[in-house]
């Protein structure tokens, strides 16, 4: 018996995916390993069913309560972002990827297939694990590979042609059935795209959204909430400590409520190719505008500069799904270091769409108001002086060499510094 370990979503690649390992891959005993990350329970419930009905083994393995905490929770440390959304789909791949390793070991698989396309970054994602942790593992990707034409060269499959071969294996999908979307869900956030997406032009619809209300549907007055932190990790709301998975629900239903966490972008995949997305993720957007808002109280300037550097390497390499890579290990050595400070309540007000700090307070902050206020005593300002006689040397240095070439050439010196006259302006 040859046995193989689908990573299985219940979708209509992965599921054309069960009866080509055992026609074109030799594989007899296909075991599908769903892992909830929090996406639909229905998406859950239809991959079993299909799973079923193709005749795999099937598991589904809830990975909710992990997901939270070892991958979103790190997220929330290191405001994990890519290009400007909180990176969401990447995270859960290797927790994907981790899951399915572990079924290979208890069943006793030493090949794994997956759904990838050649062309996206779960490919990079999901192997990268699992290449990892089985070096000798087979992988098999049939829709990376193509459809096989009968003389033997390769093309990629239609949709058409899936839900026929799908129909031809008693997976009955009708050929009417039009997918209009391409979604991929967990809780820290919804991605969609494609269909008329694909337009960067094309405005979302209102249909395209699940977690969020337009604009136009949200509350007429502010919600107002308060987050707590300990170490970096959120831990409560409004006061009331609550389980990081229960946390991450509760968020996404009030901020979404309030419009919070729509994002539309192009975004640079990592072979290079642009693609349009758009996410919506209350939760994350609403946990990294706090947590950023924290750090802003008890870092240093000097810290909160280096961080913002090691949150972007720290993004990339988590998008890249390069999740045990010794850099991003050794990145979260700082991050855990300075977070063990990063303790303490941010208060937010949310309202159509937006989320604002209106607050924050912690036991560990840098602010002292009497140094800072204008009322302060305590700060002699006349020692500023010193400072402010020394400040920009080296660029004022810079100007005396051009003032003393400008006489050399018989130039005026008002030339020195001089703003463009308005005529210049590009759009002037
Ligand atoms: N571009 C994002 C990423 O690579 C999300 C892709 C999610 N897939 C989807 N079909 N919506 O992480």
């Amino acid at each position: 018996m040859r046995k193989i370990v689908l990573v299985y979503s219940g979708g209509l690649d992965t599921s054309v995916c069960i009866p080509l390992m055992r026609e074109e891959y030799g594989y007899d005993h296909v075991i599908t390993v769903t892992v909830n990350v929090g996406q639909p329970e229905a998406d859950i419930e239809q991959a079993a069913e299909r799973a079923r009905l193709l005749g795999a083994e099937h598991y589904t393995v809830d990975a909710r309560e992990l997901f939270v905490r070892y991958f979103c929770w790190p997220a929330v440390r290191a405001n994990g972002d890519y290009q400007g959304y909180p990176i969401s789909t990447s995270i859960a791949r290797p927790l994907i990827a981790l899951k399915a390793v572990e079924k290979a070991r208890e069943l006793g698989a030493t090949a794994f297939g997956h759904g990838c396309t050649g062309k996206g970054n779960d490919q990079f994602r999901i192997e990268y694990i699992l290449r990892t942790l089985m070096p000798e593992a087979e992988i098999v990707a049939p829709m990376r590979e193509g459809r096989r034409l009968p003389d033997g060269r390769r093309e990629p499959w239609t949709r058409s042609e899936e839900i026929d071969y799908a129909n031809a294996h008693g997976l009955s999908i009708p050929q009417s059935h039009s997918r209009i979307w391409s979604i991929d869900e967990n809780l820290w956030g919804r991605s969609i795209e494609g269909g008329r997406l694909e337009e960067p032009d094309y405005a979302p619809p209102e249909e395209i959204f699940q977690w969020t209300r337009g604009f136009d549907a949200c509350p007429d007055v502010p919600t107002t909430i308060i987050i707590s932190f300990e170490a970096g990790v959120p831990v409560a709301v409004n006061g009331t400590a609550m389980d990081p998975l229960d946390l991450v629900v509760e968020l996404n239903k009030i901020a979404g409520e309030n419009g919070v966490g729509r994002i539309d972008i192009m975004e640079d995949r990592m072979l290079g190719l642009k693609v349009r997305e758009n996410y919506e993720c209350p939760a994350a957007v609403t946990l990294v505008a706090a947590h950023r808002a924290l750090e802003a109280l008890i870092g240093t300037q000097a810290e909160l500069k280096f961080k913002s550097s090691v949150d972007r390497e720290w993004g990339e390499l988590a998008y890249r799904g390069l999740w045990f890579d010794p850099l991003k290990e050794d990145l979260e050595a700082f991050i855990g270091k300075m977070q063990e400070r990063c303790t303490g309540a941010v208060h937010l007000r949310l309202y159509r769409g937006s989320v604002a700090v209106v607050g924050r307070t912690s036991p560990f902050s840098l602010y002292n108001e009497d140094l800072a206020s204008f009322d302060s005593k305590t700060f002699n300002q006349s020692e500023s002086l010193g400072n402010v006689k020394t400040h920009g040397m080296q660029s004022r240095m810079y100007f005396e060499i051009r003032r003393e070439e400008l006489k050399r050439l018989g130039r005026s010196e008002g030339e020195l510094l001089q703003l463009p006259s308005t005529g210049d302006a590009p759009h002037a």
